[in-house]
């Protein structure tokens, strides 16, 4: 099935496998004039980007698998995942609502990461084509992982040229907290390590952590630390550095302010590979991002061509509201309640830069 659409980009279909309950696994290949993105409905997660080096040569700049079993024996990785309902961290696994008090699954030195052990990244969404893209749902019932409400999570992913956009929606029945993002982990230069990408961050703030990466709820400003990216500069050229925070996390695994209100769409990231020339432009309506160094990758697993997945061999810029918000009252609320329906919007685009 083939749906070209005048402006967009194309959108075909195919069988990517079987979950071992028998579901199947369907991939969605978006190709426009600039990039082919391929997204399978396991864990609504982007499989494949390739785009245009410098000199034209196109190259595949995510990490992941070449098939669907990779993907289903890495419990930890979420290559190119949607993770929900609860995208990175809840202290102990718990919070109040209303007074009431829930517990998710703590799956992260005590704390709960990523929805929990069976989050977003590990079910198959359905699926059906949109105009330059597809769109992706799941029903997350009441109760499950132990979050309150029946919550219905649309994510679009559609092509404009050399920019791939994520949409999400989401509406609940009962109130609950959520919080979804994309944690595809990017390589420009479709190799080796990330330490060499120039690294641009819109923010002046961070949220430091605690010994588990809980944010303490300060929000210090970036200045004179290694947390400041304000300036383009190497992800490796501080990360070794004698830092609390960066010791605790390995490396960079935290969360940038980001300019501008919540739900205002603003550049949060530009990323800058100067062999191959590409561009990496995040933008975003949501209040944070978490840029992590994939410290945690291990090289025990292995990619599309066979490569190990090295230690810092890609690296996130997940958009976000901002850690351990449902316990942190000054964070910019995560609450959904009855009625709503919140949106969020992201933005990958792809381009490049001259010697
Ligand atoms: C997020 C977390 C990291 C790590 C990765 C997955 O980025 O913040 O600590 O868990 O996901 O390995």
């Amino acid at each position: 099935m083939t749906t070209a659409i005048a402006a967009h980009a194309a959108v075909t279909k195919s069988a990517f496998g079987t979950t071992p309950d028998g579901t199947a696994v369907d991939l969605y290949t978006l190709k426009s004039d600039a990039v082919e993105a391929r997204i399978m409905t396991y864990g609504a997660r982007i499989v494949s980007i390739n785009t245009a080096d410098r000199d034209g040569k196109m190259g595949d700049v995510v990490l992941g698998y070449s098939a669907l079993d990779g993907y289903l024996g890495d419990a930890t990785t979420y290559f190119g995942a949607v993770v929900g309902r609860y995208g990175n961290r809840i202290a102990n696994g718990s919070f109040k609502i209303d007074g009431q008090e829930y517990h998710v699954p703590v799956n992260n030195n005590g704390q709960s990461l990523h929805g929990g052990i069976v989050g977003f990244d590990k079910l198959v969404w359905q699926a059906h084509p949109i105009a330059g893209g597809v769109e992706m749902t799941l029903v997350s019932k009441d109760g499950d992982q132990g979050y309150p409400g029946t919550l219905t999570a649309h994510v679009r992913y559609s092509l404009h040229h050399n920019a791939l956009r994520i949409d999400y929606s989401v509406s609940t029945d009962k109130t609950t907290v959520v919080n979804l993002t994309n944690h595809t982990y990017f390589n420009l230069a479709g190799g080796g390590t990330v330490l060499g990408h120039e690294m641009t961050l819109l923010s002046d703030h961070y949220t430091p952590v605690n010994k588990v990466l809980i944010p303490t709820g300060e929000l210090p400003s970036v200045e004179g630390t290694p947390f400041d990216f304000r300036k383009a500069t190497l992800i490796g050229a501080r990360i070794e550095q004698d830092n609390d925070q960066l010791k605790i996390a390995g490396g960079y695994d935290h969360n940038w302010v980001l300019r501008g209100a919540n739900g205002e769409v603003k550049t949060a990231a530009r990323v800058y590979e100067p062999a191959s020339g590409r561009v990496l432009t995040v933008t975003t309506t949501e209040p944070g991002v978490q840029f992590y160094s994939g410290n945690f990758l291990d090289g025990t697993k292995f990619g599309k061509a066979g490569e190990s997945h090295e230690k810092r061999s890609g690296f996130c810029l997940e958009t976000q509201h901002y850690p351990d918000s449902p316990n942190e009252p000054s964070f910019p609320t995560t609450l959904l309640k009855p009625g709503e329906t919140r949106h969020s919007m992201t933005t990958f685009t792809f381009s490049t830069h001259a010697k």
